[in-house]
């Protein structure tokens, strides 16, 4: 995955553990310590070293830590300069849901080594949705669980996030059953709307991609934050 992807991971467990656990981390899982280049792309192999290596030294399981990663990656994400690309791409959590895929879409033809999921947003019996989640990688749903607990933060709304479907059962793909409550939802995005938050997204991507590699001061506050929640 992208150099962008391990930087997160490196900068969760400097937040929550400091430097010394970070070069803990690397040592355990055989990476070295002097950072990653957030466009260059990595073998996925290093980004689930990095995970089981982070997951024995914070004393948390892998889903625990990939959890607490996606939240912060909403964080991280918005704090390093793609703010204005998560506030481009629709104006509550739905409609960013549904255009998140032709946003990641457009990233992957943009940047040809990416390999990106896919979402995909459908009316649910009740009052929720359900977001089906499908990636040539095994093992991320929990991840995209905080991933989603992130943006409920950013949309300010609470949220209740059932995974309804596993792969790990031999299920074809992960579905999330989303519930809000408060505000957060409207009616489903028209695929114009949610086009339309996709070219804003992508030019919104080109201008933040200019400013990575920015510090995360606001990392630990982060995830104290979201400690208090667990
Ligand atoms: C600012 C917004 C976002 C940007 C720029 C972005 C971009 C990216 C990039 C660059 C990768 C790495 C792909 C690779 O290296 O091959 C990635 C992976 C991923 N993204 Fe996004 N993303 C964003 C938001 C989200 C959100 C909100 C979700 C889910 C709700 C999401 C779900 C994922 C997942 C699960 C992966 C892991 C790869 C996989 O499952 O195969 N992303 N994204």
């Amino acid at each position: 995955m992208y150099g962008l992807v391990n930087r997160a991971i490196e900068q969760l467990v400097v937040a929550t553990a400091g430097e010394p656990a970070w070069r803990q981390v690397c040592a355990r899982a055989g990476v070295s310590p002097d950072g990653f280049i957030g466009m260059q792309a990595y073998p996925d192999d290093m980004t689930y070293r990095l995970v089981g290596a982070a997951s024995e030294v914070l004393g948390h399981p892998p889903e625990t830590v990939l959890r607490l990663f996606g939240e912060y990656w909403i964080v991280y994400t918005a704090e390093e300069g793609y703010g204005e690309l998560l506030g481009a791409c629709g104006h509550d959590m739905r409609s960013f849901l549904a255009g998140l895929d032709e946003m990641h879409g457009r990233v992957e033809s943009t940047f040809p080594e990416m390999v990106l999921p896919r979402f995909t947003v459908r009316d649910a019996l009740d009052d929720g949705y359900l977001l089906h989640y499908s990636s040539t990688r095994a093992g991320l749903a929990p991840m995209v669980e905080g991933l989603l607990a992130g943006l409920a933060q950013r949309f300010g709304t609470e949220v209740s996030i059932e995974r309804v479907q596993r792969r790990e059962d031999g299920a074809p793909e992960d579905v999330f059953h989303l519930r809000h409550r408060g505000p957060g939802v409207t009616a489903a995005t028209s695929a114009e709307a949610a086009s339309q938050a996709a070219t804003e997204a992508a030019q919104a991507m080109a201008r933040a991609m200019a400013v990575e590699g920015v510090g995360c001061p606001h990392a630990r506050a982060a995830m104290e934050a979201a400690g208090r929640r667990k």
